[in-house]
């Protein structure tokens, strides 16, 4: 009786013409015992409700409101036989949280994703890779992308050969013989963007540096031609792999270094998209 009164209905109009987002109730048994209109709906129900009205309104409002983000997450792993590869720490969850952020800012989403325990965020289109060299694929299909970030953690290096069968123990049951596997360099995906980069995109990369972290990330952002470079050190207090939080500096191409605080993986993907929108309106200044 209460949600379908006239006061409640007459309510409920003001608050829609005001451009309050109504969520209709589900049909079912009430706190009073009847049966009708007027039931909590389930929490996933209302977050999915929330999370489309949040992507309508960051679409409509969002200052990256019609631009394609291409975001790389996650490790890639390079198969020695089909059950043994080589791989690293990476979680993805930088990236993810770049990707989320970017949504929530009204892009168009591109997520490109290594193997990951990590669900999309609502509203990506998610392409899932194994290696680098899909990763190559899958990233230089979309490069006319406005914006690309480089957040996964791209093998540098891949067997030579990869067995078609699980390879063997050689040797005798006791044997110490030490055997070794050949590697050969993968096509680094962000320097060849970067030599082919429109005018006018924005290429990001990231840094992980264990030592001389400022000198080595400005050297990758001028020898990949990036416009923005994320330094990262998994040394640092907060900034283990896996974790949720991070502490970067961001250095971009006209030389401003931005040293952050310690902070949450969505905050840190917030201020990153927040230099690349600077970047963006204000034109690059080498350009
Ligand atoms: N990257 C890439 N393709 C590769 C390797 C890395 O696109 N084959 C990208 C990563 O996504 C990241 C950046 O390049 O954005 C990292 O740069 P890189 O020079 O590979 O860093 P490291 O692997 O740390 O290199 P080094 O070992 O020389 O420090």
């Amino acid at each position: 009786d209460m949600y379908v009164h006239a006061a409640t209905r007459a309510n409920l109009d003001v608050l829609e013409a005001r451009g309050c987002a109504v969520m209709p109730p589900e049909h079912g048994e009430l706190a009073s015992g009847l049966i009708g209109e007027g039931r909590l709906p389930e929490p996933e129900v209302i977050r999915d409700k929330i999370a489309s009205v949040i992507l309508r309104s960051a679409r409509d409002r969002g200052d990256l409101a019609g631009r394609h983000v291409l975001v790389t997450a996650g490790p890639t792993r390079e198969m020695i036989d089909p059950v043994r590869f080589v791989s690293n720490r990476s979680s993805g969850k930088m990236g993810y949280a770049i990707a989320r952020a970017a949504v929530d800012r009204g892009a168009r989403v591109t997520l490109v994703s290594g193997p990951t325990s990590l669900d999309p965020p609502a509203g990506v289109d998610a392409v899932h890779v194994v290696s680098a060299a899909e990763m190559h694929e899958a990233v230089a299909a979309r490069s006319d992308a406005d914006i690309v970030i480089m957040a996964a953690a791209v093998a540098d290096y891949t067997p030579t050969e990869q067995s078609p069968q699980k390879i063997k123990k050689s040797g005798d049951s006791h044997g110490d013989e030490p055997r070794s596997l050949r590697l050969k360099r993968t096509v680094d995906i962000l320097a060849k963007l970067g030599s082919t980069k429109r005018q006018g995109q924005i290429l990001v990369g990231f840094a992980l540096e264990t030592e001389n972290e400022l000198e080595y990330g400005k050297r990758k952002l001028r020898e990949k031609n990036l416009d923005l470079v994320v330094i990262n050190n998994p040394a640092r207090a907060g900034s283990a792999f896996g974790g949720d939080t991070n502490e970067v500096t961001l250095v971009d191409s006209s030389g401003d270094v931005h040293p952050m605080p310690l902070l949450s993986k969505a905050h840190v993907g917030g201020a990153i998209l927040d230099n690349v929108a600077r970047l963006l309106v204000g034109g690059k200044r080498q350009e």
